[in-house]
C-alpha cells in the first residue's frame, strides 16, 4: 500500500507481516515463551489513564526538548534493533538519515547490518549526533576494540549497554523458521548456523555475549570510554538505584521488546516503582529538576522502551519523568519503507504526541507531571516496599 495511506503504527506492522519474508517477520514480531511481557508491554500503556487540564490557551506549544544534551524535536529515540537490512536494503542507514531529518536520535546496534562507521558517516547525516548499542563481548577485547572503532566518530555520544541478554530468549516463532546462514553483520563476532533447536537469529548469534558482566565491570567500562555511559535492560528499581549509585548516566527500562525473559515486566510499571520506593532518583536528578539545575545533584536519564505504539504513551513516560520514549519493532516495520518509512512513522508519532499535550492543556516539555496521570487502575501491580530477610547476594 502506497505510504501516505498509513495511519499509524500498527498500520506499519500490518504491512510488514504481509511484505516481509517469513524469516524476517518471525526475527523482527517474536518475543520469548508466551509473549506475556511482549503484549503486557503495549497493554498497561492502555492502563494509564490521562487527568487533563482545559481552558488552558494550547495553541502554541513547544515539543522540544534534549536527551543526554542533543537538542531533539520530541522525546523519541530509535531504539537499537540488530539487521534492519531484512527488510529493506538500506537498513540502518535509512533510520539514520530520517532521524537527522525529524530530530530524534537513533541508537545503533552492536548488531546491526551496517557498520557504525557506515551509519554515522553517511554524508546526509554529517555529524548529527547518534548513540551506540553495545553487547559486552566474553573476549572483552573485542568489546573494547569496538569502542576504539566507535571513538572516531565524533558525532557518536554515548554508549548504551544492554544488560537484559544474560541468556538468550525462547522466541520460538523465530526457531521455527531456518535461519540464513550466509548473514554476517558487521559488528559481531558470531555467525547464524541452524542447529537442532532450531534456527532463531538471537539465539544463534548472540553466544558471543558475556553473562558474567557485572557491576565491577562498571569500571572497566569506563577505563574504555570518556561517553556517557547508560544501562539498557533494566527491569527493577533495585537496578536502578545501583546503576545511580554507580555513577552511570542513566538507564532503559526496558525487557528487549519481551524477547528475552517472559513475564519480566514493562518499563512503564519499573518507572512506577521508582516513584514509590525511590522518588528521590526523579525528583533530585531528573535532568531538570531543581536540584541538577542548582548544581545540587548530578543529572540521571530514564528512557523507557517496550510497546510504545502511539504518542500518547510518550506523553505518559515523559510525564512520569522519562527523559525520552524508545521505539524498536515500529522502526524496523516502517524501514520497509526505507527513509520515507521512518520519517513518516516519526511524523506520525510526533503529531499524536502533540495532540496528547494540548488536549491535556500541556504546553511544554517542562510542564509534564505526574499530576496530568491517573495511575489508580494498576497501582495494586506497584510493589511500594522489598524486604526479604532471608535472601543472600
Ligand atoms: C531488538 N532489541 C535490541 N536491543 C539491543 O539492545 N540490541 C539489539 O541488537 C537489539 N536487537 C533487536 C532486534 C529486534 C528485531 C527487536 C524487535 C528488538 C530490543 C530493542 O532495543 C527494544 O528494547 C525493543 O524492541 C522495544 O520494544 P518494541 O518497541 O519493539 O515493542
Amino acid at each position: 500500500p502506497p505510504l501516505e495511506s498509513l495511519l499509524n503504527a500498527h498500520d506499519f506492522e500490518v504491512v510488514a507481516e504481509h511484505t516481509a519474508t517469513a524469516k524476517t517477520w518471525a526475527f523482527y514480531s517474536s518475543a520469548a515463551n508466551d509473549l506475556i511481557t511482549k503484549d503486557l508491554n503495549a497493554a498497561l500503556f492502555r492502563r494509564l489513564l490521562f487527568r487533563p487540564r482545559v481552558m488552558r490557551r494550547v495553541d502554541k506549544i513547544t515539543t522540544e526538548t534534549n536527551i543526554l544534551g542533543i537538542p531533539v524535536s520530541f522525546p523519541l529515540m530509535v531504539s537499537p534493533a540488530a539487521m534492519a537490512r531484512l527488510i529493506h536494503p538500506d537498513g540502518e542507514l535509512a533510520i539514520g538519515r530520517a532521524a537527522k531529518a525529524k530530530s530524534v536520535v537513533q541508537c545503533i546496534s552492536n548488531n546491526a547490518s551496517y557498520s557504525a562507521a557506515e551509519i554515522v558517516s553517511q554524508p546526509q547525516v554529517s555529524e548529527y549526533p547518534f548513540f551506540f548499542q553495545l553487547y559486552v563481548d566474553r573476549q572483552r577485547h573485542k568489546s573494547e576494540a569496538l569502542l576504539r572503532h566507535i571513538h572516531q566518530h565524533k558525532n557518536i555520544r554515548g554508549i548504551f549497554v544492554t544488560t537484559d541478554a544474560a541468556a538468550a530468549g525462547k522466541r520460538e516463532a523465530d526457531e521455527r523458521v531456518k535461519a540464513d546462514e550466509s548473514i554476517q553483520n558487521p559488528m559481531m563476532t558470531t555467525k547464524a548456523k541452524n542447529d537442532r533447536r532450531g534456527g532463531g537469529y538471537g539465539r544463534l548469534m548472540g553466544n558471543f555475549i558475556d553473562p558474567n558482566l557485572d557491576w565491577d565491570d562498571i569500571a572497566w567500562l569506563r577505563s574504555h570510554t570518556k561517553l556517557p555511559l547508560v544501562l539498557k535492560g533494566i527491569m527493577s528499581a533495585d537496578d536502578v538505584r545501583l546503576a545511580l549509585d554507580h555513577g552511570l548516566e542513566g538507564v532503559v527500562l526496558s525487557n528487549h521488546g519481551g524477547r528475552n525473559l517472559d513475564t519480566s515486566p514493562p518499563g512503564l510499571l519499573v518507572l512506577l516503582e521508582i516513584h514509590a520506593r525511590f522518588p528521590e532518583i526523579i525528583t533530585q536528578h531528573h535532568p531538570r529538576s531543581e536540584a541538577v539545575r542548582s548544581g545540587q545533584a548530578r543529572p540521571f536519564s530514564i528512557f523507557v522502551d517496550g510497546g510504545i505504539r502511539r504518542g500518547t504513551d510518550i506523553l505518559k513516560l515523559v510525564c512520569l519523568g522519562a527523559v525520552a520514549a524508545g521505539i524498536g519493532r515500529p522502526a524496523l516495520f516502517a524501514t520497509g519503507y526505507g527513509q520515507d518509512g521512518v520519517e513518516q512513522l516519526i511524523d506520525i508519532l510526533k503529531d499524536e504526541f502533540e495532540v496528547a499535550m494540548r488536549n491535556n492543556g500541556i504546553t511544554s516539555i517542562d510542564e509534564c507531571s505526574p499530576e496530568y496521570l491517573n495511575t489508580g487502575a494498576i497501582d495494586k501491580w506497584v510493589v511500594k516496599q522489598r524486604d526479604h530477610p532471608y535472601a543472600v547476594h
